[in-house]
């Protein structure tokens, strides 16, 4: 695993300006393992990157330092993205790519502003060429999924005849990139497996209506559509398109279709399976008072009602607020269905792992945020710990007993000093089952596992009174 000559890409375009993206970046053979060889030594888990709103062309839009080393492009137009916090982003995440194990790269929907397609078309390349994802790229086996954002739609294509016609660029540019089409229609459906831990991924389009006339109510839909329209093509337009984005003056929805064949595969899968769904619009409103007219899915709640009372645990991935709640929601009785929000990229990322007893039965979802704080610095963040399993408790043997009561008597407790207590002949523990019993204890929500991404040797164990 050598090589590493530096290698440089130059992208795509977006609608006035050209602008060039210049990231270096070591390649060589595709580098995937784990961290210090974590490998069969913890319990299994399947690791996502979940990625937020991108809108590349104004958050690539700052005034920046040039390298300029390529003179073939207008002094104006080159390395505009350079220093914004886009690029940090990038960067770290694809050094994750490279260098953790990731099972699957998940983007949130708004790839472009304001249903530019030229910016839609510069994102996709920007994500194939900057992250070598799909199956142009050093990492074409990672599985990629993207949804379409409100962003993505352009109004005019929405009043072309066919329901689906405004997505169809969209997936024309991503497949143009080498990266996998959007979920249209129906929810797409696949396995992302890694020895017995499973999760079973669908990619909702909650854009239905996102632009869309007919979604309007009728007693008042041809004023308002005309209303638009004149607004739009009056002398202040490029106003009135950032007035009708920002404002959602669109319907998001899903197609009942889509929630149909979501619950109806899921009734189908064994009851071990563990279903992420990825969609951009929230399932829960936001926690901000927003004014807006249909600003939320008008039909999030008949999906949170069907995934509510499926009788498992559901993990729901979004965007779309730009901020990053961490909500779950839990029937009576029920599962819980945990809605994870990425914040737009300029912020961040999160590192989420599904996390496997060794029965495969999914025990917790671990969320590791990693942010870019006030000094413009992208630093990785403590990680979050949901239990999946409905609060049953898993720990009955003695010797996790034992071991709860240690780092509880303590309160806090380093790896090395851990394993200097408990592997021994006496308690007949090795390392590996030292460490399946830890990470059981945290995903009971019993101990806390700071540095929980990086190998056992970094952990820093603390449980409270
Ligand atoms: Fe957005």
């Amino acid at each position: 695993m050598v090589v590493l000559e530096p290698m440089y890409w130059r992208l795509g375009f977006c609608t006035e300006k050209f602008f060039v993206l210049r990231l270096s970046v070591e390649t060589g053979t595709p580098r995937r393992y784990a961290i210090s060889g974590r490998g069969d030594k913890v319990l299994p888990k399947v690791r996502l990157l979940q990625i937020g709103d991108i809108h590349l062309v104004s958050n690539a839009g700052n005034k920046a330092f040039v390298d300029d080393k390529d003179t073939t492009f207008p002094l104006n137009l080159k390395n505009i993205i350079s220093r914004s916090p886009i690029k940090t982003v990038f960067r770290r995440i694809f050094e994750i790519i490279k260098e953790q194990d990731i099972d699957a790269v998940l983007f949130m929907g708004d790839l472009t502003d304001y249903g530019k397609l030229d910016g839609y078309e510069a994102c996709s390349k920007y994500i194939a060429s900057a992250l070598q994802l799909g199956s142009k790229g050093l990492y074409r086996d990672i599985p990629v999924g993207i949804v379409p954002g409100n962003h993505d739609i352009n109004r005019t294509l929405a009043l072309k005849p066919g329901i689906s016609t405004k997505f169809t660029p969209l997936v024309e540019a991503l497949t143009g990139a080498g990266l996998p089409p959007l979920p249209v229609n129906k929810a797409m459906h696949r396995s992302v497996e890694k020895g017995n831990a499973r999760i079973e991924l669908f990619l909702l389009n909650s854009c239905w209506g996102c632009g869309e006339e007919s979604y309007i109510p009728p007693e008042f839909r041809s004023q308002i559509a005309a209303a638009i329209k004149t607004v739009m093509g009056g002398p202040d337009s490029d106003a009135a398109i950032k007035a009708y984005y920002d404002r959602q003056l669109d319907t998001p929805a899903f197609s009942e279709e889509t929630i149909e064949s979501v619950v109806t595969k899921m009734e189908t899968l064994s009851g071990a399976a563990m279903p992420v769904l990825v969609a951009h619009h929230n399932l829960l409103p936001q926690r901000r008072p927003r004014l807006a007219p249909y600003t939320e899915l008008v039909n999030g709640g008949a999906l949170r009602g069907a995934l509510g009372e499926l009788g498992r645990p559901v993990i729901y991935l979004h965007g779309h607020i730009h901020e990053d709640p961490i909500e779950v929601l839990q029937l009576p009785g029920g599962f819980p269905v945990v809605s994870i929000s990425a914040p737009d990229i300029p912020k961040g990322f999160n590192l989420i792992d599904v996390l496997f007893g060794e029965n495969a039965v999914a025990l917790a979802c671990h969320v590791t945020p990693y942010r870019v704080d006030k000094s413009g610095i992208l630093k990785r963040e403590n990680t979050i710990s949901i239990a999946l399993n409905n609060g049953r408790k898993r720990s009955s043997d003695r010797n996790t007993g034992i071991i709860y009561g240690k780092i509880l008597e303590v309160g806090q407790i380093y790896w090395a000093e851990l394993t200097k207590h408990f592997l021994d002949e006496a308690h007949g523990l090795d390392e590996q089952r030292l460490t399946i019993i830890v990470e059981q204890l945290q995903a009971e929500g019993s101990i806390m596992i700071d540095n929980y991404d990086l190998s056992p040797t970094h952990w820093i164990l603390r449980a409270e009174k």
